[in-house]
């Protein structure tokens, strides 16, 4: 019992790893435990495998070895891991953006049947951004030359990536003067594997610069890419009311949850969920409906378009397999636990992969093309249909109570439509300190972390100090369980907040979406910096990722550094082997970039240097 206390703050998380232990299901806290004590050389970034004449790693306490077999030291082997994992996340988001522009050239191509333009809008606004000459093409003609356009942000060796143009004028300068404006998607991060081979880049401060032109080729390149493209194809998100938790899953329902991060699957999905014959063949089955819901990102992106409730944030993924209620689990790509599959053996759940370059054991594999998608859709959702109709009654554990009243859809332009047409009242407000600043927290769920209560904890101490919350991925699954995400969580937030929250109908803490939709967040923050005159570094905003895991997670933390955004990671990074480079995140990056990392495990203390924060950049603008 208080074992299961100190893994989860959730209600729903500790009926079911009761659950699961019942059923002798393994989770990721059981083998997080087996794997106890984890290696000291590989949690300080201090072990390499990079080459073949290793592995070596390098002694902490300084009695040991100090090189490796190639001479490489602490800091040269501490960068190049820091270094690897950035290229991981960076690639990570913008394959999964080049995945959508294939989806957008098929479209246009008339190749895609069930996919289409949602807004054509933001199509001919990318367009003009792109240079794309628009001179009375037809949407489907515009949306093959944005394809083409964009494939050339990641091939082509460019000056710079076009929507650096987003970028306020001083930002770009400090880009410039440190030499890490990003000029392809794919070049940094395969520029960033060759600096890390044996025997390339063998300074530690060249390679970390290196990192965070990598990463914000992801922020202002490949996760742009894949929001501003899901946008056109499934529409600019608006403000939408739903449910979280475990509790969505309905028993007299079938089940179909979609994890994983691109909508391009799981939008298909929700269509042919709605197909009348299908809904008739349920009924037929016994089943009053058919219930999608979604886990981690894919589940984002429904919700925050659709409305899609959502049951559940990254360590929830196993427990949703021990209602025994999921008829069918569809995943794609990023953060699906391989252990999936087999948790999912204990049960009736048919468990279905989709992409070709995500595969899992135990798991069916059924390709989605833009060109089959919408009928392998329909056949997917009968098949769960018929899932449903072998689940095994001593298995099943409906949760009880109700779920989570929760809403989302807060992109940019419906922020700036809450607001009444532009980002003025936000800058009035903030001017007049009823907000005193902003901050997105961001980022998955850790076992190192007690589950959702470095979210929770450090959000709800932001809000009561009248900072505004922008959220995404599993953070805004976590405060949207704890009943953060509806208007009435406004008397949670400070007197200021409140009131703002009241006059504009709106919650204190903000979804925004997926995580490539941390882009979102920083189209924001350089819009105040434009309106403002100001870089984004100069405003009174800070970004935390209280509970991350993830290599796409080190990426973001990156370009949110690089582009003026103090971060507050709770989950220690492998840095600490090099006291130099831990150094030059944590301090010296303040001098060059106006912004720098720090690691608080403690939400409580991390909200406190966040607000510190806060309070000079104020105080530096005369507020
Ligand atoms: Fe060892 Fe150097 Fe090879 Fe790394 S690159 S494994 S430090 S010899
Ligand atoms: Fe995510």
């Amino acid at each position: 019992k208080e074992e299961i206390q100190a893994r989860t703050i959730t209600e729903d998380g500790r009926l079911f790893l009761q659950k699961a232990a019942q059923d002798g299901l393994e989770t990721v806290w059981d083998r997080y435990q087996a794997q106890q004590p984890q290696c000291g050389f590989c949690e300080l970034g201090l072990s390499c495998r990079n080459c073949s004449m290793g592995p070596c790693r390098i002694d902490p306490f300084g009695e040991g070895p100090q090189r490796g077999v190639c001479g490489a030291d602490a800091d040269i082997i501490v960068a190049r891991n820091l270094g690897r994992m950035i290229a991981a996340g960076a690639a990570s988001h913008s394959d999964h953006g080049r995945d959508l522009v294939e989806v957008l050239r098929k479209v246009g191509e008339g190749k895609a049947p069930g996919y289409g333009i949602q807004s054509e809008e933001k199509l001919r606004k990318l367009a003009s951004e792109l240079g794309v000459a628009q001179d009375g093409k037809s949407a489907e003609a515009l949306a093959v030359a944005v394809a083409e356009a964009l494939e050339e942000e990641f091939g082509t060796r460019k000056k710079a990536l076009a929507f650096v143009g987003r970028v306020p004028e001083k930002r770009r300068k400090v880009w410039e003067k440190l030499g890490i404006t990003p000029r392809g998607i794919d070049r940094e991060t395969s520029e960033m594997m060759h600096r890390t081979h044996m025997g390339v880049d063998n300074d530690w401060k060249s390679l970390l610069l290196h990192g965070l032109r990598n990463a914000l080729s992801d922020g202002w390149g490949g996760s742009l890419i894949a929001t501003e493209v899901s946008d056109i194809l499934f529409g600019v998100p608006k403000p939408v009311a739903s449910e979280v938790n475990l509790r969505v899953l309905k028993e007299d329902q079938v089940n179909i949850v979609v994890h994983g991060h691109n909508p391009i699957v799981s939008e298909m999905i929700f269509q042919a969920a709605q197909d009348p014959e299908l809904l008739q063949l349920a009924e037929e089955k016994g089943a009053q409906g058919i219930n999608l819901a979604g886990l981690c990102c894919t589940g984002n992106e429904l919700l925050m378009r659709r409305g899609i409730p959502i049951a559940g944030n990254h360590l929830m993924t196993e427990l949703a397999l021990s209602t025994g209620l999921v008829d069918m689990m569809l995943v794609d790509y990023q953060c699906i636990m391989p252990a999936l599959g087999e948790a999912a053996r204990c049960y009736h759940t048919r468990m279905v992969s989709t992409s070709d370059k995500a595969r899992y054991p135990f798991m069916e594999h059924r390709e989605f093309r833009p060109e089959n998608a919408r009928q392998l859709a329909r056949d997917l959702v009968q098949e769960a249909v018929e899932s449903y109709t072998r689940r095994i009654p001593a298995k099943v554990l409906s949760p009880p109570g109700d779920a989570v009243k929760m809403m989302a859809g807060f992109s940019v332009e419906a922020i700036v439509s809450a607001l009444g047409g532009s980002a003025g009242p936000l800058i009035d407000a903030i001017k007049s300190g009823a907000i005193q600043g902003a901050v997105g927290v961001v980022g998955c769920n850790n076992p190192k972390i007690r589950h959702d209560y470095g979210h929770v904890t450090l959000t709800t101490r932001l809000i009561q100090n009248d900072v505004l919350v922008v959220d995404t991925g599993c953070a805004a699954v976590a405060h949207a369980k704890a009943g953060l995400k509806v208007p009435e969580a406004a008397e949670k937030a400070g007197p200021g907040l409140q009131q703002v929250c009241r006059a504009l109908g709106i919650p204190p803490v903000l979804h925004m979406g997926s995580c490539v939709d941390n882009v979102r967040i920083f189209d924001l923050a350089a819009a105040l910096a434009h309106a403002l005159g100001t870089d984004i570094s100069d405003l009174p905003l800070a970004a935390a990722a209280p509970e991350w895991y993830s290599e796409k997670a080190v990426s973001i933390a990156c370009y949110a550094v690089a582009s003026g955004v103090y971060t507050v990671l709770g989950t220690p990074p492998p840095i600490f082997g090099s006291p130099n480079i831990v150094k030059l995140l944590t301090e010296d990056l303040d001098d060059l970039l106006g912004a720098s990392f720090a690691v608080e495990p403690d939400p409580t203390k991390a909200a406190d240097l966040i607000l510190e924060r806060i309070r000079a950049k104020r105080a530096a603008l005369g507020l």
